[in-house]
């Protein structure tokens, strides 16, 4: 079978840039499973639709027109790369992430990325729910605080507006959301290597996921 890394863990733990380098570095394919939620938001957003709408939301996620190069990302077309990364897609993917339907309905869309040489794969629930059967499982996590002040730099390096406290108070309660939801719980599985990245370097944090893989 094509070999998995599946990178779960909370917010701002890092995963996107610890998968994006392990990729890079191993010749895999990568999926940024976040992404496909914010995308879904960002597009009901657009259609006007409510966030709690299922039905409508489920529909959206399985006919996303959604396309990645390299690390851009499009929405029909249009180079939405920054506007999913806004807090208000944060929020919004944190409330689609809790419907079943529309996780049932990317579920294959996350599936189909597993082809050769292999994957790297971060989200909630890869290790869980989308490949189980993972042969490489981490739990990537650094404190609330650790991971505010790096969204806080990302955003002002984007020249995006940015807010500690509202950025540590929006994390908290996305962690609350995460964890607490029916469908797929952010909690890590007793098979994934724990990491705590509080401390650590990006680099440290991909060293640690290169060993894990090749042991
Ligand atoms: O970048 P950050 O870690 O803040 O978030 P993300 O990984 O882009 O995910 C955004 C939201 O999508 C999370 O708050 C989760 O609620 C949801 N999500 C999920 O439920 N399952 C996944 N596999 C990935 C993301």
């Amino acid at each position: 079978p094509v070999p998995v890394i599946g990178i779960d863990g909370p917010s701002a733990s890092g995963k996107g840039t610890v998968g994006a380098r392990v990729a890079e570095a191993l010749g895999f394919q990568h999926l940024d499973s976040g992404s496909l939620y914010r995308l879904v938001a960002l597009a009901g957003m657009r259609e006007g639709v409510a966030l709690d709408d299922e039905v409508a939301l489920a529909r959206i996620a399985a006919a996303l027109p959604a396309s990645f190069e390299g690390d851009t990302v499009f929405l029909a077309g249009d180079d939405v790369t920054n506007a999913i990364r806004s807090e208000a897609c944060s929020v919004g993917a944190s409330k689609v992430a809790v419907l079943p339907a529309v996780r049932e309905a990317l579920f294959w869309r996350q599936r189909a990325y597993r082809r050769a040489p292999g994957l790297v794969a971060e989200g909630r629930d890869i290790g869980s729910v989308i490949f189980p059967d993972a042969p490489v499982k981490i739990f990537l996590t650094a404190s609330a605080e650790a991971r505010a002040e790096r969204r806080y730099k990302q955003l002002i390096d984007k020249g995006m507006p940015a807010n500690m406290d509202d950025l540590l108070s929006d994390l908290r309660e996305r962690d609350a959301r995460d964890s607490q939801r029916a469908v797929a719980p952010l909690k890590r599985s007793e098979d994934a290597a724990l990491l705590d990245t509080s401390e650590m370097t990006i680099q440290q944090a991909v060293d640690f996921v290169l060993q894990q893989a090749a042991a």
